[in-house]
């Protein structure tokens, strides 16, 4: 849980956090039969024949959202043979799996819509920009045939930017890791250790600590070549930066946020990406599923459940299908008439919205590349701004897009509030602080993202204030309504989430179906 306390302070939320006791929680949910049945197995697909050897017809099923759950719902249970019909009310699907292009109009409510001017083949993952090796999404790229190519998370070459002054991502790590190492070396050999620890075990942590910290040979730091250079070992040694300053100088500089970084179970290095942009995924299911199936600009009004059915209706139409998976966000679909309860709506009402913005910016020179050395990766900065990301792929192009901020909650909603001319200011005005000049030079366009200013979406993602009865109970159906979404897993803001839920649902549903009259 100690790095569920670093999301949190990141300003993500308590899902991605408490992805370490996801296990533990499910099981201790499935001994009290309050966890769907799907999770505690290997996930097995519908099969082609599982109506047919049946002699019976496949079931039809209304997917209300044509994000990663919907889309992911469509394409499982149409391998069996379901007849899918899904409605998405934005003009395109994908929900938050957007990358911008070219040609690209971005709208916002009560906010002007934003031309993308981007270079040929430039691109900017407005939503999801990176996957762990160990997600579902990782499966999909292999099953869909997505290239994936690796995302840099951590690079020592990038920054850190706390407290008014930059240091490289490497410096910061090896004074903070050197100073920790001197410290506990010195209590160990005060003695304070041995009420605690064997002689022995004393000798094996010293030597783990020499090496830990890079320390001398009393066990003190006084820098290491690790922190950098100047000018680079070559021919000679080359010259290593200036030594660092104090223990206290180095606390006081608070860099520790850039070595935590990529800590967690759900951002360890390496990562990756879809090759092209990360929408490479949505599309491979869009066309999987069919594009007849999938029907935009739908904004749903009514879901009603029936004895042998779900009506759903919009204006101007309505379908009826033997089930439905609701895949909205949860507070747009708590918005919506039901017959499913004051207990369904009550439960979608509880997870709270998160903010959440990015800005992309286009350089016609790739500066950090050539000038500073560095080839993807994140500079983590106590700015409003928060992260910098830099690109980690197509190095050594003319042009290239850096991710300006990606920032959440307050810091989010700052840059929200404020026209896209102000943003793409305010965000370069911040990055001068980090590179100096440059940043605002070469600059040739921009595109902001406010997520919660997104029509149909309305949010990054959302926090819910406890896993509680709420989150079980939408993990079931409402009679023949299935819930589906990154909101109803540990993994909220992660595609994968949404995987996982939907397969969950799609799981319950074809068992149900299968069973069926
Ligand atoms: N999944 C989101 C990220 O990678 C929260 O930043």
């Amino acid at each position: 849980m100690k790095d569920g306390a670093t999301l949190t302070r990141r300003g993500l939320l308590v899902g991605i956090g408490a992805v370490g006791g996801a296990g533990a929680m499910y099981a201790a949910m499935g001994a009290l039969g309050l966890a769907p049945s799907g999770q505690d197995k290997e996930y097995t697909p519908p099969r082609p024949g599982d109506f047919s050897l049946r002699g019976k017809a496949a079931a039809s099923v209304v997917i209300l959202g044509g994000g990663v759950a919907g889309l992911t719902a469509a394409y499982e249970l149409g391998k069996a043979g379901y007849d899918c019909t899904v409605l998405e009310a934005r003009p395109r699907a994908g929900g938050r799996s957007l990358t911008l292009r070219r040609g690209d109009r971005l709208t916002e409510e009560n906010g002007p819509a934003q031309e993308v001017t981007f270079g040929e083949g430039v691109y900017f993952n407005a939503g999801p920009g990176r996957i762990a090796q160990w997600m579902l999404a990782i499966d999909y790229c292999r099953e869909l045939g997505v290239p994936i190519e690796t995302f840099i998370n951590n690079n020592a070459q990038a920054y850190v930017h706390t407290n008014g002054r930059t240091v490289r991502a490497r410096t910061a790590r090896a004074d903070m890791y050197g100073y920790i190492a001197e410290l506990l070396a010195k209590a160990t050999n005060l003695g304070a250790l041995d009420r605690t620890i064997t002689k022995d075990d004393q000798e094996r942590l010293l030597e783990f600590l020499r090496r830990f910290g890079d320390l001398g040979p009393k066990h003190e730091y006084d820098g290491s070549t690790r922190r950098g250079f100047v000018r680079n070992p070559g021919m000679d040694g080359g010259v290593p930066i200036p030594p660092p300053g104090s223990l206290h100088d180095v606390l006081a500089a608070a860099t520790g946020r850039s070595i935590t970084n990529d800590f967690g179970y759900d951002q360890a290095t390496p990562m990756f990406q879809p090759v092209g942009g990360m929408d490479a995924i949505v599309r491979k299911l869009e066309a999987a599923v069919g594009p007849d199936r999938i029907r935009t600009g739908v904004r749903v009004t009514k879901i009603t459940n029936l004895d042998d059915g779900v009506e759903v209706a919009w204006a101007g139409g309505a379908v009826k299908a033997d089930y439905c998976v609701a895949t909205l966000p949860p507070h747009l679909l708590a918005a919506i008439p039901h017959n499913l309860g004051a207990q369904v709506t009550s439960a979608l009402r509880t997870p709270v919205p998160v903010a959440a913005g990015k800005i992309g910016l286009e350089y016609g020179r790739r500066w950090w590349e050539l000038e500073d050395r560095i080839f993807g990766g994140v500079t983590e900065t106590d700015l409003d701004i928060t992260h910098i990301w830099y690109p980690s792929h197509d190095y050594f192009s003319d042009r290239g897009v850096l991710v300006g901020y990606y920032n959440t909650e307050r810091e989010a909603e700052l840059y929200a509030a404020l026209t896209p001319q102000d943003r793409r200011r305010k965000a370069v005005t911040q990055g001068r602080k980090i590179h100096g000049d440059k940043y605002g030079k070469d600059l040739l366009s921009s595109v902001s993202i406010a997520w919660e200013r997104q029509e149909h979406i309305k949010g990054g993602w959302v926090r819910w204030p406890a896993f509680d009865s709420s989150f079980t109970l939408l993990q079931r159906p409402a009679g023949r309504v299935y819930f589906a979404g990154d909101w109803l897993t540990h993994l909220i803001a992660w595609q994968a989430g949404s995987m996982e839920s939907a397969r969950s649902a799609v799981t319950q549903l074809h068992r149900r179906a299968l069973q069926s009259q």
